[in-house]
């Protein structure tokens, strides 16, 4: 990418060109990657275009407000409440890929009734040169809308960043305009906290997958990580007040990458380190232990499942 400003231009006129004035929808995930490909899309085609956010419950917390208010001013967005749809769906289910399986039919499932609603020919898609990449090899079926296509009869997909790399949508997202929280935003995986639990996705566990994230994300803002996270990986005994428990193990990961085909653990201060463990055991009464990864990718990858 040369410019960000006549990239935008140029996406602009070549989206508006080829919807013309059909209908087209795009999943909105909170991410940079679908909230740039939104922005530009909208700015082609306006209401033509229905952006619809799935709330799947496996989201960041304050997703679903985040994105009612970046993306207020678009009249058609849709949001969609899946919770207790995706959760019934994951009952039970502890294989990983399986789970990466029941998410993305269901995400096709609830995307489908509303791009049928709205008579969509088009699909966006926020698709970028690594997804494709990673698509292609066999390291894990990445989650996106890529099913879509078999189930809703599209006259044509749009990917207006899929040669970018990570760096250059940010480029993009901020010559938009969108807010900081969106452009600077880490990545977040299609399937969400599901990839950060280990065996079955429980309300419980993604209760605890998701203050851990929220306080990980706040506590290593000023490390500026490509990725951190938390995960729920196993139970492990603790002793809690004067009772021994079994409590949840946290492991906090945060590393550094350019594209996320690779990465590596940062050096996180001990005092930092030790703020992360006491906010968390401190917030959540069922966790017991905080560990910290210190593996690179490879041979980790940076997500658990
Ligand atoms: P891994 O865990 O494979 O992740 O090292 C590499 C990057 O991809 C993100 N990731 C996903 N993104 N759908 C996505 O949209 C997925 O299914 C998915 N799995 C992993 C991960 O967060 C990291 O940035």
């Amino acid at each position: 990418m040369v410019n960000a400003d006549e990239f935008i231009d140029e996406k602009i006129a070549e989206i508006d060109d080829e919807i013309g004035d059909a209908n087209a929808v795009i999943a909105l995930s909170g991410g940079v990657d679908s909230s740039t490909a939104a922005a530009l899309a909208y700015e082609a085609v306006g209401d033509q275009l229905t952006p619809v956010y799935v709330d799947t419950g496996l989201m960041r917390k304050g997703e679903t407000k985040q994105i009612r208010e970046t993306f207020d001013y678009m009249d058609s967005l849709r949001i969609v409440d899946a919770r207790d749809r995706f959760l019934e769906g994951l009952s039970g289910v502890t294989d990983p890929e399986e789970k990466r399986h029941v998410i993305g039919e269901q995400f096709i499932r609830e995307f489908e009734t509303v791009a049928k609603d709205v008579d969509a020919d088009f699909l966006v898609q926020g698709t970028i040169y690594p997804d494709r990449i990673e698509s292609e090899g066999t390291i894990k079926s990445h989650h996106n809308v890529g099913g879509l296509p078999d189930v809703v009869d599209f006259d044509g997909i749009v990917e207006p960043m899929r040669d970018l790399y990570k760096d250059e949508v940010r480029e993009v997202a901020r010559a938009l305009d969108l807010e900081e929280v969106v452009s600077e935003r880490m990545p977040f995986p299609g399937p969400g906290l599901a990839v950060r639990i280990i065996g079955e996705v429980t309300e419980e566990k993604l209760e605890v997958a998701r203050e851990s994230n929220h306080v990980v994300e706040e506590e290593l803002e000023e490390y500026e990580p490509w990725q951190a996270l938390a995960a729920v990986i196993g139970k492990a005994t603790g002793v809690k007040g004067d009772n021994r428990v079994h409590g949840w193990v946290v492991s906090v990961r945060s590393v550094e990458s350019r594209d996320g085909m690779t990465a590596r653990a940062q050096e996180i201060d001990w005092d930092t380190l030790q703020r992360i463990q006491s906010r968390i055991t401190g917030e959540n009464e069922t966790v017991s232990r905080v560990v910290y990864d210190v593996t690179h990718k490879p041979p980790a990858t940076i997500e658990y499942e």
